[in-house]
This record gives structure tokens, sequence and C-alpha cells, in this order.
């Protein structure tokens, strides 16, 4: 019986390990014994954990909150400014990455506000069939010239039926785009981008993939978290936010979003209830 205890309680803090700060042992019957009692602890333990993340979390969305309205009354001092012809030539150069630099930091901030949002599910969803084949074409005409510009192909097999899943097409439209945008981005010229979507007994799935340099396996998880980026990163563009939000928009349509090896390259796979 204690070993039956042990072993549920493992499994919480396996849950834990995994990120689900949500895990609690539960017994209606435990007897107050030293199991019990380390159990009770580690709840306890739990339910303060939830509460500084939470909190942290708060944080961090009041910060990107109040700075937003300073920063674009800012933007709005320095536009007229810009317009005029007698700046010295440095100073219209300065004044203009100035610019450049507030719309990366509004950016920024929107982006945490926009994962806050979605993640706290009070959010006005709105729940609409959304044909993913569809979807599918529309952002390979969009993207493949900008792909090739950049040296990369990006290819798609989208198919010809339409693949129906509930949900927002402007969110599902973004986590896709993010995707592919990272694999653009991400992988040295040329690289192959390979967008697919099928659909089989009830289960929608899109995988993006590339042959980049990948995400190493001990990285995966951690590269989901809100502004981590890999080290080889840290001198191209963004701000390690993409992912996060794309995990947060498929979460929100109930789906999955796995990180894989595409042997060499990175296979993003997503998962979604067809409707
Ligand atoms: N296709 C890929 N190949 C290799 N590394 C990748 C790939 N996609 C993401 N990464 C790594 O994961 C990190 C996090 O990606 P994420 O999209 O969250 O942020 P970002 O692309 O750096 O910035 P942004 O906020 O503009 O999306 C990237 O910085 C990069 O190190
Ligand atoms: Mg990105």
């Amino acid at each position: 019986r204690s070993e039956n205890r042990i072993t549920a309680l493992n499994r919480v803090l396996d849950r834990v390990a995994k990120g689900d700060l949500s895990a609690r042992y539960v017994s209606r019957t435990d007897p107050g014994d030293d199991i019990g009692r380390v159990a009770a602890a580690i709840n306890r333990m739990l339910d303060q954990l939830s509460l500084t993340m939470d909190s942290l979390r708060h944080v961090s969305n009041d910060v990107a909150h109040d700075l937003r309205t300073p920063l674009t009354r800012l933007k709005t001092r320095i536009e007229p400014l810009l317009s005029r012809s007698d700046l010295p030539p440095d100073a219209a150069q300065d004044l203009e990455l100035a610019e450049a630099e507030i719309d990366a930091i509004v950016s920024t901030f929107n982006a945490v506000l926009r994962i806050a949002q979605i993640e706290g599910g009070n959010d006005q969803v709105a729940l609409a069939p959304v044909d993913l084949s569809q979807l599918c074409s529309t952002i390979h005409e969009m993207l493949s010239p900008v792909a090739e510009e950049m040296g990369h192909a990006l290819t798609a097999a989208c198919p010809n039926t339409p693949i129906t899943v509930d949900g927002d097409r402007e969110m599902l439209a973004q986590a896709i785009v993010n995707l592919v945008e990272n694999a653009m981005r991400h992988c040295p010229a040329p690289a192959q981008i390979a967008m697919s979507v099928t659909g089989d007994s009830g289960i929608a799935t899109i995988k993006i993939c590339d042959t980049g340099p990948g995400i190493p396996e001990a990285e995966r998880d951690k590269v989901l978290r809100r502004f981590y980026r890999l080290e080889e990163s840290r001198n191209t563009e963004g701000s390690g936010l993409g992912l996060s939000l794309t995990a947060a928009i498929i979460r929100r349509h109930g789906g999955t979003m796995t990180l894989g090896d595409n042997a060499p390259g990175l296979c993003v796979t997503i998962t979604l209830p067809t409707a």
C-alpha cells in the first residue's frame, strides 16, 4: 500500500518536472503517517510555487502593459522631428534608429501580452471552420518568394480536399507562419523547408520541417519558454517569443505541438482535432 502511494507521489513529481504546476497528490484515505505528511508538505510547496509563478507572470505582463503607453508617446514625439528638413544628417539617422528600436520593443510587449491573453483563456477566440488545406496554400504563396529571396526553397504539400478544424484562422495562420519564419531565419541558406498538411481519422497534422542545424534534444523544451533562444541565435533578429506564442495558440485549439529531429534539421509537428 505504501508502495502505491509512493508511486502516485512520484507521478505527481514527474508531472511537475515536466512543467505542470497544477499536479497534486490526492488521496481520500491517506493515513497521517510519514508518507502522508511528506505528501501534504509537497502539496503545500506546490501551492506556494504556483502562486509565485503566477505573480511573476503578472509582473512581466504588467510591465509590458504599463510601458507600452509611454513608448507610444515617445514615438509620437519623434515622428514629427523625422520629417523636418533642417536636421543634421547624423541626428536624422539616430532618430530613425530610435524609432525602429521603439517599434521593436512595442512589438515584443505586444507578443508577451498576446501570449498571456491566449494562455489565460480570457480572449475571444472566434471559433469558426478553418480549412487547413487552403491555409497551407495561402501561406505557401505568401512566403515562398520571401524564402527564395533568402536563398531557401519552400515546398508545400497541401491537399486538394478541405481539412477542416474549428478555430481562429488568424491565430492558426500566425502559428504556421512563425514556424516557417523560424526555418527561414535560423537555417543557413540554402535550406529545404517543407510544409505539409494531412488529415486522418479525426486528426489534422501540420508539419514544418527544415534541413538546418535543428534544435538539440535537451533544448527542445526550453525553446518553448518565453525569451529563450539558442546561443547560436544571439546574432539573429528576434526576441524568443515566436515558439511560445505558437505553442499557446495550438494548446488553445486543443492541439499538440512537438519538436523533432529531421536528421538533419528541425521538424515541428502540430496535431489538431478536425471539425
Ligand atoms: N527551425 C529552426 N532551426 C533551428 N533553430 C531554431 C528553429 N526554430 C527555432 N529555433 C531556435 O529556437 C529559438 C526560439 O525560437 P522563437 O521562434 O521562440 O524565437 P526567435 O525566432 O528567436 O524570435 P521571434 O520572437 O522573432 O520568433 C530560436 O532563437 C532558435 O535558437
Ligand atoms: Mg521565431
